[in-house]
């Protein structure tokens, strides 16, 4: 099956991890393995580019752009489009690479695919819109407008548990807004890029624009090298708050833009007046989907006091009835985790959990069978216990309870990340509150559905420590544009603003 699906996608036992305007080859590149974490086992390497090659495809990258801001929008648009015709093309396939590499399930392999596809037509409708606006002036004969202008390249960061998609929200839209992109993809699924790569490569060749769509595979070393590079003005990174800190600060010291995409440390209240089977079903997905591999995943889960155990009962069923195995097979809902570092993480999270007075009530153990294998895990917790404030990417969900929704919401808002929440309540009253300005301090507040699984049409992203930045849909495209104010005198007289005078003889 892999060797067919690799021949299907172009791909070769092993790949160069270095494009800019064509395939460098990487022949003195470090060769990483691409893992299956379902068996643990080799799927292709790939060779990280090196120093060299990072240098290379950069400035391809810088040159690139020079060409492609003077192609009008709506023709850089239509090379989107052709992008997203290629990969509806290839849906099924790339799924499956999915799956493969970052061990999702089949269905969430292909929907990330189908993310990028919806990516794709977004941005095309917006290559006809990226409107400015026309200001009053307060000058006689005087007209000012804001335009935007496409920005440079910029710098795309990614990471495994969303290969693909994440790079499409910034692609798709930079690519529209007139930005070359250098790619650097997570170095557990480096083969996923190569097989993105070789589409949008492919497409913009064939449109004459090569160097749009730049690939380098490689370590720490290639995020830092981009963080300091002066040709790229915007970084848009996900991953980490570390990550995202050690970043964010070295773009800021060259007075760069970046746009971080973060942690998360998601919360759902359940109410009393929840209806508890949609509930049930939500919180199952959120927490266990992809293996609390997202950065929307459910973590902790509040619970009004009055329904808790009744709760706890059902959710304690619904996770016995959770089948994981190979996510390439169906039928499975969920996957392995990616890879050796991340069990231990959820171990060690489980053994602080256990110290600092949680109970695990079910779950908590590694499968026995290759692979990265863990068992869905919901431990009782305090909200004050030090490890519930930490995210671990592991699908355990600590559940606490609460009498009011002022406590629920301190809860819910009492970590230091701010991407997703959710609440369930059949009350007006007490969503209102939720989604109001004292309610969820998240960049996501949901209302009878889960923290995770966003449409691509709204602004993606959190606050405080999840970065701040919104890729994807809304007006996020701003981000990936330069602003310009221009003030038009179409007069003879120089009034000034504010009523300043400067009256001078004329010599
Ligand atoms: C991520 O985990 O980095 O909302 C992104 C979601 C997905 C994106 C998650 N559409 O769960």
């Amino acid at each position: 099956m892999i060797e067919s699906l690799l021949r299907t996608l172009g791909l070769a036992e092993a790949e160069g991890g270095a494009c800019g305007a064509g395939w460098i080859g990487s022949p003195g590149g470090e060769e990483v393995a691409s893992i299956n974490p379902a068996t643990g086992r080799e799927i292709a390497r790939v060779r990280m580019g090196s120093a060299a090659d990072y240098e290379r495809v950069a400035g391809e990258s810088r040159a690139a752009f020079e060409a492609w801001r003077r192609v009008p929008a709506p023709g850089r648009g239509e090379v989107v489009r052709q992008l997203g015709l290629a990969l509806r093309a290839r849906k099924r396939e790339l799924g499956l690479l999915v799956s493969l590499e970052a061990g999702k399930i089949r269905s969430e392999g292909e929907g990330e695919v189908q993310e990028m596809i919806d990516m794709c037509d977004f941005a095309v409708g917006l290559s006809r819109q990226l409107h400015g606006l026309t200001i009053a002036s307060e000058r006689p004969r005087h007209r000012m407008i804001e335009q935007w202008h496409p920005l440079g390249p910029v710098g795309i960061i990614t990471a495994f548990n969303f290969p693909v998609a994440v790079w499409a929200w910034n692609a798709a839209l930079a690519a529209v807004c007139g930005d070359s992109m250098l790619w650097k993809p997570s170095l557990e699924t480096p083969l996923t890029a190569v097989a993105v790569q070789k589409i949008a490569h492919e497409v913009a060749l064939a449109h004459g624009c090569p160097g749009v769509f730049a690939l380098c595979a490689g370590g720490p070393e290639i995020g830092r090298g981009l963080a300091v590079d002066a040709r790229f003005p915007l970084i848009s990174a996900t991953g980490s708050c570390r990550m995202g800190r050690e970043v964010g600060q070295a773009v800021a010291a060259r007075l760069g833009r970046s746009l971080l995409e973060l942690g998360g440390n998601n919360a759902a209240i359940v109410a009393e007046k929840a209806d508890l089977d949609l509930a049930l079903r939500a919180v199952t997905f959120a927490a266990v989907g992809t293996a609390g591999q997202r950065c929307t995943t459910l973590r902790r889960l509040i619970l009004h006091e009055s329904i808790a155990d009744a709760f706890l009962g059902k959710l304690t069923r619904a996770y016995a009835s959770i089948t994981i195995g190979d996510p390439a097979e169906d039928g499975v809902l969920m996957g392995p985790l990616i890879n050796e570092a991340a069990v231990d993480a959820m171990i060690r999270a489980l053994e602080s959990a256990e110290a600092q007075g949680g109970t695990i009530l079910r779950g908590g153990r590694r499968l026995d069978r290759p692979g990265y294998f863990v068992e869905p895990t919901i431990v009782r917790a305090d909200p004050s216990m030090p490890i519930v404030a930490e995210e671990t990417f592991a699908p355990i969900l600590y559940v606490m309870t609460y009498r009011d929704l002022d406590e629920a919401i301190a809860i819910q808002n009492g970590v230091e990340q701010g991407l997703s929440s959710a609440i369930f309540t059949d009350g007006l009253i007490e969503a209102e509150r939720f989604l109001s300005a004292e309610g969820s301090d998240c960049g996501i507040a949901n209302v009878n559905l889960g923290t995770s699984g966003a449409e691509i049409g709204g602004a993606f992203g959190g606050e405080k420590a999840t970065g701040g930045g919104r890729e994807a849909g809304s007006d996020a495209w701003k981000s990936y544009m330069r602003r310009q104010t221009c003030t038009v005198n179409g007069g003879r007289d120089l009034p000034l603003a504010q009523g300043v005078e400067f009256e001078m003889g004329m010599g």
